[in-house]
């Protein structure tokens, strides 16, 4: 599996041109990345929190304009950009209402929107395996967020190659999140998912933490103190 630097080089040559897109930047990690190889970058998240986290975050950035919008219809015209990059994004529910139902339409949407504004789309969606599926029961048992992304990533695939895309990268990375000590690790994987679950009291907080624990230690990420997020990483393009 490559690091993450290694899928940032393999993508590199996609996402450096003059204006780029980035749909759902939440805290702007991933626009950071995005604005070393393109000359120019809006993003755009539907989440008025995102926007001012990330305006905070991007600060030091001068050649990213961010904005609040949703993603299923943009004011932008058609192949405004000459790439756009949408990481972590389709796995989720994309209603901005944080229902995590699998509205496939809502997505179709959303994807047809990305083809009519570039002919370079570039997704790094967690891959099924990442082991936030296991992780996400703790707050929602009924929920099998692996489902919804391996579905995801089908529905990606069908939708751009009917409409005349080509697949010309597919690869898996990991994106490896080192924590300094045991309780600030357990700390942030509770706030991964705090809009879907916040534990009632001290009790329960102590109970979610520990299956939290149980889970991260069947592979060793507890004892290394690093969280190894697996993405799946893909390019589609149209015309040549
Ligand atoms: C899991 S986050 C991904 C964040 C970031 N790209 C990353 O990888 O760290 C998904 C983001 O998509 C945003 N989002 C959800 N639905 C959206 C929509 N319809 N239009 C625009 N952004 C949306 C959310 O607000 C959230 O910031």
């Amino acid at each position: 599996m490559k690091s993450f630097n290694e899928m940032w080089e393999d993508l590199k040559p996609y996402l450096s041109c003059e204006k780029g897109l980035d749909e759902g930047y939440a805290d702007g990690k991933y626009t950071r990345f995005f604005a070393k190889y393109c000359n120019h970058v809006d993003g755009i998240d539907i989440s008025d929190d995102f926007y001012k986290q990330a305006i905070e975050n991007l600060k030091d950035v001068p050649n990213v304009d961010l904005k609040i919008m949703d993603a299923v219809k943009t004011p932008f015209e058609d192949k405004s950009y000459g790439v756009v990059l949408c990481t972590s994004f389709h796995e989720f529910d994309l209603s901005g209402k944080e229902k995590f139902t699998m509205d496939l339409q809502l997505k179709t949407n959303i994807l047809k929107e990305m083809m009519r504004l570039s002919d370079t789309i570039v997704f790094a969606e967690i891959s099924p395996t990442n082991i936030s599926g296991e992780l996400y029961k703790i707050f929602n048992p009924i929920e099998d967020h692996s489902f919804r992304t391996e579905v995801s990533n089908l529905l990606i695939d069908k939708v751009l190659r009917d409409s005349g895309y080509t697949r010309i990268i597919e690869d898996y990375a990991v994106d490896e999140i080192k924590y300094n000590d045991e309780e600030s690790f357990l700390e942030d994987m509770l706030s991964w998912w705090e809009e879907v679950k916040v534990p009632s009291n001290e009790k329960e907080k102590e109970e979610m933490k520990q299956q939290i624990a149980t889970i991260l230690e069947t592979q060793n990420m507890l004892t290394d103190l690093t969280f190894h997020d697996i993405f799946r990483y893909t390019v589609y393009r149209k015309g040549n």
